[in-house]
């Protein structure tokens, strides 16, 4: 007999089989998932949130992700690259608004040309801010001495993504080409964690074809990969990618919405000290999408220092939010909402992984 919700929690046996049972508990029970995560938030990471600038880099993709609005093959997008300047300028904007770090993140690009950008962005942003901005890249698959060089320019932290852990439907929303590799992005993976940084992953929850046991294998995976940080959101269908044929098979937005909800609770009841992104992808479903995630266990969000002209351009799915929206008006209803969720702003800090910090100091002592 499996268990119930309630003697799963009791018990903290999250094996596959009672995480499966977890995320397809119903909404009553949901809230018993949702009670402990808070608690857990609560004693492991406290209610402070923290601010990320979000600087959508560039839209200028070489792969070609099934799913993704801005993927390489999609010719509806004008492409663009935000200049020195403007990036500059959004730096300046978070530090005096007390935001204790960015994120710069990108489409995929290997050349010379924007690894050197990247770089010579990094030694500015350091400098203009003297070192107060900590700063997040998602920048995708990029070799060891990129990341290395990175790193020493400025960046401490790295979301990369895994989309799913399940190899099978990894290939099923990707290209079957050497780009798109799945044992590739486990390296890459690997490779950031031996650079030195906060490692970051994530999944896309509600994908066509996918399980609640891939789903409960992904949350195995987080904890076997030991990561430091995650971001995950909804799968939302855009009509320009090949996977939007599979729309059909699609659960409710509603649904996916609380699915989404529950990895995070579930990531967080699971690793405990980890940051958890509450993600856009949260928001295009519901408007308070965002708050529900704090209050389902996330302290991180990423209000969007993009310039407007370029919001346009980086629809990775249909419906994004923010593009016509002004920052300021953003972080004042980001700053409600928080306050909404029972939580704090903890501006001007940091607010690094506790994860990290643990595993440092114990490959220390
Ligand atoms: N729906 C939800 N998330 C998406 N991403 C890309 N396309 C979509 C989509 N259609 C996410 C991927 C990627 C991140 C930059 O955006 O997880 O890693
Ligand atoms: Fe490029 Fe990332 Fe979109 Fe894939 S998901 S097409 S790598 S921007």
């Amino acid at each position: 007999m499996p268990l119930k919700v309630s003697e799963i929690l009791e018990s903290e046996l999250y094996t596959k089989e009672n995480l499966v049972t977890l995320l397809n508990a119903s909404l009553e029970d949901s809230e018993l998932i949702f009670a402990k995560a808070a608690e857990i938030k609560e004693k492991f990471v406290g209610s402070k949130v923290f601010f990320r600038g979000l600087i959508e880099l560039s839209n200028i993709c070489s792969k070609n992700c099934y799913y993704c609005g801005i993927r390489r093959g999609n010719k509806s997008p004008v492409r663009y690259i935000v200049s020195e300047p403007e990036v500059l300028e959004a730096a300046h904007y978070a530090l005096d608004n007390g935001f204790g770090s960015m994120v710069m993140q990108s489409g995929e690009r290997i050349d010379k040309r924007f690894i050197g950008y990247v770089e010579a962005l990094l030694k500015k942003i350091k400098i203009l801010s003297g070192g107060r901005l900590g700063i997040t890249l998602s920048m995708g698959e990029q070799t060891e001495e990129t990341y290395r060089r990175w790193f020493e320019a400025g960046a401490h932290r790295y979301l990369l993504r895994i989309e799913t852990s399940n190899r099978e439907l990894y290939y099923k929303i990707h290209p079957q080409d050497a780009r798109h590799n799945y044992d590739q992005r486990l390296e890459a993976l690997a490779l950031l964690r031996k650079v030195g940084y906060n490692v970051g992953s994530g999944v896309m929850i509600g994908l066509p074809f996918q399980t609640s046991e891939d789903l409960a294998e992904d949350l195995l995976f987080f904890k076997e990969q030991d990561i430091d940080m995650a971001g995950m959101g909804p799968y939302i269908e855009h009509a320009d990618t090949p996977l939007f044929k599979f729309r059909d098979l699609l659960i409710p937005k509603e649904e996916r919405l609380l699915l989404s909800l529950k990895m995070v609770a579930l990531l967080r009841i699971t690793m405990k000290d980890v940051n958890i992104a509450a993600t856009t992808a949260m928001q295009t479903l519901a408007k308070d999408g965002r708050e529900k995630a704090l209050r389902a266990g996330a302290n991180i969000i990423m209000p969007n220092l993009t310039p407007l002209k370029y919001r346009e351009g980086y629809l990775l799915y249909e419906n994004k939010p923010g593009t016509n929206e002004q920052v300021e008006d953003s972080i004042r209803n980001l700053e409600n909402q928080i306050h909404a969720a029972g939580c704090l702003v903890g501006y001007g800090e940091w607010g690094d992984s506790k994860h990290f910090a643990k595993r440092k100091y114990d490959s220390k002592v």
